[in-house]
């Protein structure tokens, strides 16, 4: 994988594909900027390289092919000219941007943003003609959107394959990265921590993890679901033996005492943590415990911490500091398929 670094940028046009898929509030208005900082970084190399045009590309929401004017990418212009100090230029739809870079009349200083290229869609069906529509007009396509880059579609593998320098950006480098080594090179004793829910997509990274690691601890609703299941795991995969509260513990709201004094033994010993989920209704205070001693324990170890998920970000903001972990994946869906040993498409597209 070539890294943006190490490729010319000066005076040429550019397309970035980056994190813009952030949460808003009631209100429709950005309630977590998170990866949007994180994409900065990149935005800022590219601009400082000189480009004869930077266009920003990628999703908000899953607006499915319609336009969906809440989910329109415009409403992340003001915030990402606080973030980049720069103005940044809406582009609504790909005849103003061919009308644009036809015209050779670009604006050096400022960033230019498209729509969501999910109101396209060709976008989700990963339309050929649309990824040498968009992508024949510039000279380097970098992917800095590791969180996105499972989904096979054409702003990830269509629109690299009508661009001859195709480079990743600097956050997706990280992410990539960080969780390569702790998928296939953790210090050992390594252990992974999965709770939250789907089964379905966490049962393949229970499975992987536990052919690399020296334990996987299971809780959260994915623990109950492979209880009733009656799923069989390999040996080091420990699934919880009590629940709590104990005068609900049919309901099996959160992991136990002794499953927690198991959990935290393992997390003391460990030299690599991967933690990906809540180990119970952890917004429910009489359910919390569980997930307040985790967070507790991983954050008392010594080991190297990688963590990733919405709902387990929030548990760390509720009962520990986000400052004592290694490393903060940006992606959710896209780690855990990571995790899962499965090749995710937008990453290939520019190895
Ligand atoms: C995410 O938020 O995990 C990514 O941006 C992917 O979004 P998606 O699940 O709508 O494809």
């Amino acid at each position: 994988m070539k890294s943006v670094k190490n490729v010319v940028i000066k005076n040429r046009k550019i397309i970035l594909n980056t994190e813009l898929n952030v949460s808003l509030g009631e209100d429709g208005k950005v309630s977590d900027d998170t990866r949007l900082q994180a994409g900065a970084e990149t935005i800022n190399y590219v601009m400082e390289q000189e480009p004869k045009m930077l266009l920003l590309v990628g999703h908000l929401g899953r607006p499915k092919g319609v336009i969906v004017p809440e989910l329109s990418t415009e409403i992340l212009v003001k915030y990402l000219e606080k973030i980049l100090n720069k103005r940044v230029i809406f582009v609504d739809k790909l005849e103003r941007l061919q009308a644009i870079i036809q015209a050779e009349v670009f604006d050096s200083e400022a960033v230019y943003l498209l729509e969501n290229i999910r109101f396209w869609g060709s976008e989700e069906g990963n339309s050929e003609e649309f990824g040498r529509e968009l992508g024949g007009m510039f000279q380097v396509y970098i992917n800095d959107n590791f969180s996105t880059s499972h989904r096979e579609h054409a702003s990830f593998v269509q629109v690299p394959k009508f661009i001859k320098e195709v480079v990743a950006g600097l956050l997706l480098e990280k992410e990539y990265g960080n969780l390569s080594v702790i998928l296939n090179k953790p210090k050992k004793p390594a252990i992974a921590i999965i709770g939250g829910s789907k089964i379905a997509t966490k049962l393949p990274v229970i499975e992987n993890l536990a052919k690399k690691y020296d334990k996987v601890l299971v809780g959260g609703m994915v623990a109950n679901e492979a209880i009733d299941e009656k799923i069989k795991f390999d040996k080091n995969v420990i699934l919880p033996i009590d629940f709590s509260p104990a005068e609900k513990s049919n309901e099996r709201l959160d992991i136990g005492p002794l499953t927690v004094a198991i959990f935290k033994t393992e997390i003391l010993k460990a030299k690599s943590i991967v933690w990906n989920g809540p180990l119970g209704k952890f917004e429910d205070d009489e359910a919390s415990n569980g997930t307040r001693n985790i967070v507790k324990a991983i954050e008392d170890s010594n080991a190297f911490s990688l963590i990733g998920g919405g709902e387990t970000l929030l548990a760390i903001k509720m009962f520990g500091d986000i400052k004592n972990y290694n490393y903060i994946s940006q992606s959710g869906g896209a780690m855990l398929e990571f995790l899962a040993g499965k090749k995710l498409p937008g990453v290939e597209a520019i190895k």
